[in-house]
């Protein structure tokens, strides 16, 4: 017989790192109270299992795909808690207060999980599935591949609302689901670090600016070709509704 370890401790929430980090970032005021602190761990626990909600009804519907239709949707998934760096950084940046209460009213991508598909279709059909489970809600959809930035970006980005079940009772608490396909990620990753890249001239940074926008483009063609492949040798559903938020 086989045994499964399922419990396994190591990525959880580290206390007193957090803590250690809350209180180096926020060293230039406004400082937050030893009950702030323990708010903010607290809160960001219920972030991490509102992550692992999610990412557990995904799986499921990954391998229900891989049972029915002999085809894996989903390629693979990331998952990230903002650092608290960034989470404060993004209020400052925002004109925000600094406050744990702050951090639950406005920022919706604290909980953060990315989906790489292998399909468009399947872009759709896992983000329609999971949208219709009645136990979570749809705050927010932006549909970055009927509508790509100008830059060539395209994903579907879903905000839900889970509830999280702790010794009080439930929490409804968000989390940020990114769909794309292989080739939007393939994109994306490159597109991120040209953006990160501040010490190129701005004459090459135009230059490939524009290459990528290109590039964006045949990405686009490419996948719709070897989609319809797919979708003539494959019996896995063909989805191109966006979700709907409410
Ligand atoms: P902020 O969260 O405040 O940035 O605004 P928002 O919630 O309206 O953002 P949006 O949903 O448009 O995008 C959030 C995330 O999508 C970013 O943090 C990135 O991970 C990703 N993203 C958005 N636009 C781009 C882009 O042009 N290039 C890349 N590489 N990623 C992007
Ligand atoms: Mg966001």
């Amino acid at each position: 017989m086989m045994v499964t370890v399922i419990l396994d401790r190591q990525s959880r929430i580290n206390t007193n790192d957090l803590k250690a980090r809350l209180d180096a970032v926020s060293g230039d005021r406004p400082r937050f109270s030893t009950q702030e602190l323990t708010e903010f761990v607290n809160l960001m626990q219920v972030y991490e299992g509102a992550m692992y909600e999610i990412s557990t009804k995904l799986e499921i519907l990954d391998s229900e795909f891989q049972v029915r239709f002999a085809h894996d949707p989903i390629h693979h998934m990331e998952r990230r808690l903002k650092s608290v760096n960034s989470i404060i950084g993004k209020l400052k940046r925002k004109g925000l207060p600094v406050s744990v209460a702050s951090i639950k009213d406005n920022l919706f991508d604290v909980a953060g999980i990315r989906v790489i598909c292998n399909y468009r279709d399947d872009v759709y059909s896992v983000s329609n599935y999971l949208s219709a489970q009645n136990d979570i809600s749809v705050l927010r959809v932006k549909d970055y591949i009927k509508n790509p930035k100008q830059n060539g970006y395209r994903s579907l980005h879903v905000i839900y609302a889970v509830p999280v079940f702790l010794s009080s009772g439930a929490h409804y608490t968000p989390v940020e689901v990114q769909f794309r396909t292989i080739a939007m990620d393939y994109w994306a990753s490159l597109e991120h670090a040209l953006r990160y890249k501040t010490d190129l001239p701005d004459a090459k940074l135009a230059e490939h600016s524009q290459t990528l926008l290109d590039c964006a483009r045949s990405l686009q063609n490419i996948e719709t070709q070897m989609q319809n492949i797919h979708r003539d040798i494959n019996g896995a559903p063909q989805v191109e509704e966006t979700p709907k938020a409410g």
